[in-house]
């Protein structure tokens, strides 16, 4: 699908579909005020027969409306016009499109990126508009031994603005939406292939890919240099696979040189089993999912790289299966973790903090200006927040509200959690340092608290995105958060907004 920006008269081009919104108790938007007078008040006298009432994310298709150039005319339901606001703005944008998908339109002229949206301005709306749309036609077939026979007529999207002035502001919106759309389409191919395709090595590979065409600077480490620099936890969740394990590091700089770098870290299990202890069956195949907040840090990168953002990125990507077998760790191995401190594993399946800690004291090699850590890392954190906002956790408040505030702008939003000192005796090991679960009670929380004690030379949150990364049912997929988040987060520190 292709995007344009132009200012554009509604009803005066020939298109294969107008859209134009319609605010509950069937008050036409601006673009669909001026489309109805194109159309001699059709648009209303449809309305009042009450064919379209307004409600948010409805929508209605009428075809050769007298007057209008364009073969089709949609309505698009807005919703109250006093609570039209930025998540609404989002959802009646992925309405419209999907239901332009359906129809045979092969273009579009959109009277939506014109909208008023609070406070945000015109370059915000195109970005979100362009960002939302290609989100809305994702597709994962890439598995399918046959290519889809329901493929959406719809290849070009024109965003109308209301002035020319408007353009270059547009023009830059669009240029950001279809780089962050692009990051989110990458998570969610990696998160959505199945673990025997997406291992470790293609994590690896997908990451060289990356490098080669932003040209950024890579590294992956093997097994053998691993173990070199003591990454012991690591190592000890890899020991069950046959797959050998990666640690990925890419490097974006185009920010200032003596600007520490944002570090984000993700976890990159391909394959959660559980190991020794072992998961049920039911519903296992979704530990495919379990390498997301990898993903969810090659598309940021991937965003960045193609918005050309001038910040410095580090991300760092433990990569591992967890399985079962002959060599795999056993509940009660102690395992000494890069930093030194002991670890007594006591469940197999808390693996995530087990690669995790190890990356992040490599983390402090780069001087970490902040790192954050994405990770499905805990079921307790779904009982504690469903799949609407991710868990996040900081032993830093002005970062907390600085990924809170960017989860918000980005309408992928988190919900801060504790970490008091209290949780961490939940750890306690008669053996070892500390255990590496504690309990049933707050599992979010002491998960949060393990990766603490390796996160204390910086300025540290973890997201916790068990709940946020993927659908189940029968919507099953990958959903590319936390990359919103992330991009949003990393564009205000460029100080572009
Ligand atoms: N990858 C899982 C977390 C998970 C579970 C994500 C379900 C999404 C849905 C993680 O490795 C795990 O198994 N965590 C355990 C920790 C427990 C053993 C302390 C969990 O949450 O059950
Ligand atoms: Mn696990
Ligand atoms: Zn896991």
């Amino acid at each position: 699908m292709e995007f344009s920006i132009k200012p554009l008269i509604p009803g005066r081009n020939a298109s294969g579909c107008t859209v134009v919104g319609v605010y509950a108790d069937k008050k036409l938007s601006e673009a669909g005020g001026a489309l109805d007078r194109t159309a001699k008040g059709y648009l209303r006298r449809v309305l009042d027969r009450g064919d379209m009432t307004g409600r948010m994310g409805t929508t209605l298709l009428l075809h050769d409306v007298p007057g209008i150039a364009s073969a089709r005319v949609m309505l698009v339901g807005l919703g109250p016009q006093t609570e039209f606001g930025e998540n609404q703005f989002r959802r009646i944008v992925t309405a419209a499109i999907s239901a332009l998908a359906k129809t045979g339109a092969g273009d579009a002229e959109l009277h939506l990126a014109e909208l008023t949206v609070g406070k945000r301005d015109v370059e915000w709306r195109v970005m979100q508009t362009a960002c939302a749309a290609r989100v809305a036609v994702y597709r994962f077939e890439q598995m399918k031994s046959k290519p889809a026979q329901d493929v959406p007529a719809l290849r070009r999207v024109v965003l109308a603005i209301k002035a020319q002035g408007d353009a270059k502001r547009a023009a830059r919106g669009l240029a950001q939406g279809l780089a962050l759309a692009h990051g989110v389409s990458l998570a969610r191919d990696l998160g959505n292939l199945p673990g025997n395709i997406c291992t470790p090595s293609y994590l690896a590979d997908q990451a060289r890919k990356l490098a080669k065409h932003y040209r950024l600077k890579i590294q992956v480490l093997e097994r053998a240099d691993m173990a070199k620099l003591g990454m012991n936890t690591l190592l000890s969740v890899a020991q069950g696979s046959s797959q050998p394990p990666k640690l990925i590091v890419l490097e974006y700089r185009a920010g200032p040189k003596s600007q520490k770098p944002v570090v984000l870290v993700g976890k990159g299990v391909t394959f959660d089993t559980g190991g020794i202890s072992i998961k049920p069956a039911p519903e296992m195949d979704e530990m495919k999912f379990d390498m997301s907040g990898a993903g969810s840090v090659l598309g940021t990168i991937k965003a960045i790289a193609e918005m050309k953002l001038p910040v410095n990125l580090v991300g760092i990507i433990p990569a591992t299966e967890n399985m079962p077998g002959g060599r795999a760790t056993k509940p009660g191995d102690i395992i000494t973790s890069m930093s030194g401190q002991t670890v007594e594993i006591l469940n197999t399946d808390a693996e995530g903090r087990l690669i995790l800690c190890d990356a992040l004291t490599y983390a402090e090699r780069y001087q970490p200006a902040v790192v954050i850590d994405i990770a499905t890392l805990t079921g307790a954190c779904v009982i504690a927040l469903g799949h609407v906002v991710s868990g996040l956790f900081a032993n830093n408040e002005a970062l907390a509200h600085e990924v809170l505030a960017a989860g918000e702008r980005s309408g992928d939003g988190a919900w801060h959690l504790p970490l008091h000192e209290e949780y961490q005796e939940q750890l306690h090991s008669n053996f070892a340092d500390f255990a590496n679960i504690g309990g049933r009670p707050a599992g979010a929380v002491t998960a949060a608290c393990f990766l603490a004690r390796f996160t204390k030379k910086y300025a540290w949150a973890h997201l916790d995105v068990a709940g946020t990364a993927w659908k189940s049912g029968k919507e099953k997929g990958s959903t590319g958060r936390p990359v919103p988040l992330l991009t949003q987060f990393l564009i205000n520190r460029a100080g572009r907004r």
